[in-house]
């Protein structure tokens, strides 16, 4: 179905007949092809002996209408773009431990067990998101992966701004807020032995057309067409994360200062009023900045400067914390 799409989105009329000679497959095995395209929403015109013309895309997450006009190296050279699976991180580290290439992308139009962070699920319903792994494969030692986590941040949320116009901020440690709730959460997995990093899965889910969410987050999350006013239209988005995914590489190999420097300028915790809740404690303070190892550095309320490895951090102003 790929190929037959691929050459339908050149925009220009093909004859059944040819596309049986390009592909290699009967005349048949091309017009089940195309009704396979139409049950999905693609409109495709039978214009008589000129053939088959495609006049409108759906909102599709399809590798084709993906890499048409995808300007990047190697992030998404390689898509597999899945109707339903368990968890795109699930799939995507299996296709690792495979050997699949740095750059790889794992798509989904449906999670049944999308999985968020510290054990939570992850509501991933059929067209209404973006859930999405890519597969990274970093020459680095296990402790220098937190760059990572805030690569991927800063490129979703620059992707996100880009494609919606929306105030995309990062709140620690990688959630992305807009208008003050929860659009996009992120997942990394790290696979390593002792000295270095085998593979990394950072897996991405973005509320993109969702209307309506969980009561137990209800009051925290959104969606970019609920903020945007508009429909976000899903496939430019996820074109717009690949390329900043490489460009915020481009930062990162530069040196940590530059890549900080870009997270900070759209962090919504940097400098800001916190509160902290984790397993054993909870106490507010500012947080003041990102160590190499990813933990936030906040000031509490004594001066004293206190390391926050894995906690909740409530930023105030932000999802419902006055
Ligand atoms: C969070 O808890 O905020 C992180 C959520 C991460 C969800 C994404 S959706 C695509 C990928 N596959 C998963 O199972 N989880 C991540």
């Amino acid at each position: 179905m790929d190929e037959v799409l691929d050459r339908l989105l050149d925009g220009e009329p093909v004859s059944g007949q040819a596309l049986s000679e390009e592909l290699g497959v009967t005349r048949a095995a091309v017009w089940k092809q195309i009704e396979q395209l139409r049950a999905q929403g693609f409109v495709i015109e039978s214009e008589g002996r000129q053939g088959y013309r495609l006049t409108k895309c759906p909102d599709s997450l399809l590798a084709p209408v993906i890499a048409r006009g995808l300007d990047t190296r190697w992030a998404g050279r390689s898509i597999v773009s899945l109707k339903s699976v368990d968890s795109t991180n699930r799939y995507a580290r299996a296709l690792a431990a495979q050997g699949a290439p740095a750059g790889t992308l794992v798509l989904a139009e449906e999670q049944t067990a999308g999985r968020g962070r510290r054990g939570r699920g992850w509501i991933s319903p059929a067209g209404e998101g973006i859930f999405m792994t890519l597969i990274l494969r970093p020459q680095a030692h296990p402790s220098q992966v937190a760059g990572l986590s805030l690569q991927t941040a800063l490129a979703v949320a620059r992707a996100i701004a880009r494609e919606t116009g929306l105030d995309a901020r990062i709140k620690w440690p990688n959630d992305i807020v807009c208008g003050g709730r929860k659009v996009c959460g992120m997942l990394l997995e790290m696979n390593a032995d002792e000295q270095s990093v085998i593979d990394v899965v950072a897996g991405i889910g973005i509320n993109v057309h969702q209307r309506q969410f969980a009561p137990e987050i209800a009051n925290t999350a959104s969606s970019l067409d609920l903020l945007a006013g508009r429909r976000i239209p899903r496939a430019p988005l996820v074109r717009a994360f690949l390329e900043e995914f490489e460009a915020a590489d481009a930062l990162a190999a530069q040196g940590k200062d530059a890549l900080m420097a870009a997270y900070r300028a759209r962090s919504a915790t940097l400098g800001q009023r916190v509160r902290v809740v984790s397993l054993t404690e909870t106490f507010t303070g500012t947080a003041q900045e990102i160590t190499d190892s990813g933990s936030l550095i906040v000031i509490d309320e004594q001066g004293a400067r206190r390391e926050v490895l894995a906690a909740d951090v409530s930023v105030r102003g932000l999802m419902g914390y006055a």
